[in-house]
């Protein structure tokens, strides 16, 4: 009996060459899996397009799975609560949905009884890591095929390819983009881009295109650290992503042009157009500044550099991520509240206001008014012992030289 492989299908050239090929190289059965994470099929083609050219590629069925609110709930959830941001800017686009294709290729497997799950990806990126190292802890006992690591094929060689079996793509020889979207945002590689000093170029951006020079004003509330309402009306994280990318893309807001460093050791320049993940992560840690006792708050701040390099690196099932997941989700308790944005064309978030009924904010303490409830006569012992160490070393050092440098 032939192997049976379950393929993450996305729709392209490489996923529906890549059925075709694994039938006539390694004679395998091919399970398409489409999973819908919020990725716009390009206005010219529905689910339905997709899947028609999975069959005719030679796949025996092709599954399309609904996974928009698990990605939000779940996923993006998490990646708000711990402000995750890789290296300090990207907000783990392409890296978030690799979990959650993966999660419905092994239960897909699992339906099917397949030995083997296979992906399009190359050897060059880090999504073979997120799908083999994802793979390996929720199914380990799961062969991962890359039939595009092995094929050694160009792009020209792989048009030619689905020509040769009648594949309908839509794609050409001379496309320039690598694009990968979600609801999270898109990512944007290859072409005249691969250049590190030559400018963006406009054209392949959707999300930010400059569409109003009206600023927009958007309160986002949260509830326990999840966005739960979007000008006060309660809405479902999956909507109102979607809805603040529209209303905080039209300004132009959630650019990113980063050379970044992947897990295989290649740095690469990489665009991402990403505006409602850059305004959430934004304004939850705003609110976090108003809720969280300091020493709780930087330890998060460490903790979530660490969180991000794990998810960015394929670690998403792994003990150390859920061990964090665990501190996370245990500091967000009071993490509820509102946070007034303000969007200004071209591409500019400035947070102007945040309330919360769990505010550490105490306006007696922090006023210098007439209201003020400070002690500040504590204060001098305070300083006295938090310098005194200092004072000691100096006394019997020698004090610095207070002398500034002759102009
Ligand atoms: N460099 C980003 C990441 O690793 C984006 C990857 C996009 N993937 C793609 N196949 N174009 O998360």
């Amino acid at each position: 009996m032939a192997k049976r492989v379950v393929l993450a299908y996305s729709g392209g050239l490489d996923t529906s060459v890549a059925i075709r090929w694994m039938i006539q190289e390694w004679g395998v059965e091919i399970i398409a899996v489409l999973v819908d994470v919020g990725q716009d099929p390009s206005s010219s083609e529905s689910f339905e397009d997709i899947k028609a050219r999975a069959l005719a590629a030679g796949a025996l069925e092709c599954v399309i799975v609904d996974a928009r609110r698990e990605m939000a709930e779940e996923f993006c959830a998490k990646a708000i609560a711990a402000n995750a941001l890789y290296e300090g800017k990207y907000p783990l686009v392409s890296a978030l949905s690799r979990p959650v294709i993966v999660r419905h290729l092994v239960d897909q497997a699992r339906k099917f009884n397949a030995q083997a799950v296979a992906h399009g990806c190359t050897g060059k990126g880090n999504d073979q890591v997120r799908f083999e190292v994802g793979t390996a802890a929720l199914a380990p006992e799961l062969e991962v095929l890359a039939p595009a690591r092995n094929w050694g094929m160009t792009r020209a060689d792989s048009v030619d390819f689905a020509e040769k079996w009648n594949i309908p793509i839509k794609a050409t020889k001379d496309k320039i983009y690598s694009i990968d979207e979600n609801l999270w945002g898109r990512a944007i590689e290859c072409g005249a881009i691969e250049d590190p000093w030559a400018a963006p170029p406009e054209e392949p951006y959707t999300l930010t295109r400059v569409t109003t020079l009206e600023p927009v004003e958007v309160t986002v509330s949260f509830t326990e650290g999840v966005p739960t309402k979007l000008d006060g009306v309660a809405t479902d994280l999956a909507e109102l992503i979607a809805t603040l990318n529209l209303r905080a893309g039209s300004t132009g807001f959630g650019r990113l042009d980063m050379v970044e460093n992947r897990r295989v050791g290649i740095k690469s320049r990489e665009l991402y157009e990403c505006p409602a993940a850059l305004a959430l992560i934004a304004a939850h840690a705003d609110l976090e500044d108003m809720v969280l006792e300091r020493d709780l708050a930087h330890e998060k701040m460490r903790l979530s550099i660490r969180w991000a390099e794990l998810v960015y690196d394929g670690m998403w099932f792994s003990p150390l991520k859920e061990a964090l997941d665990a501190f996370v989700s245990d500091s967000q308790r009071h993490v509820t509240g509102d946070v007034r944005l303000r969007f200004e064309a071209p591409g500019l978030l400035r947070i102007v206001g945040r309330r919360s009924p769990a505010a550490l904010y105490d306006y007696g303490l922090a006023t210098y008014d007439a209201a003020d409830t400070f002690r500040h006569s504590d204060s001098e012992g305070f300083v006295r012992i938090y310098g005194l160490g200092v004072k000691t070393w100096a006394q019997r050092q020698g004090a610095k030289n207070a002398t500034p440098p002759s102009p």
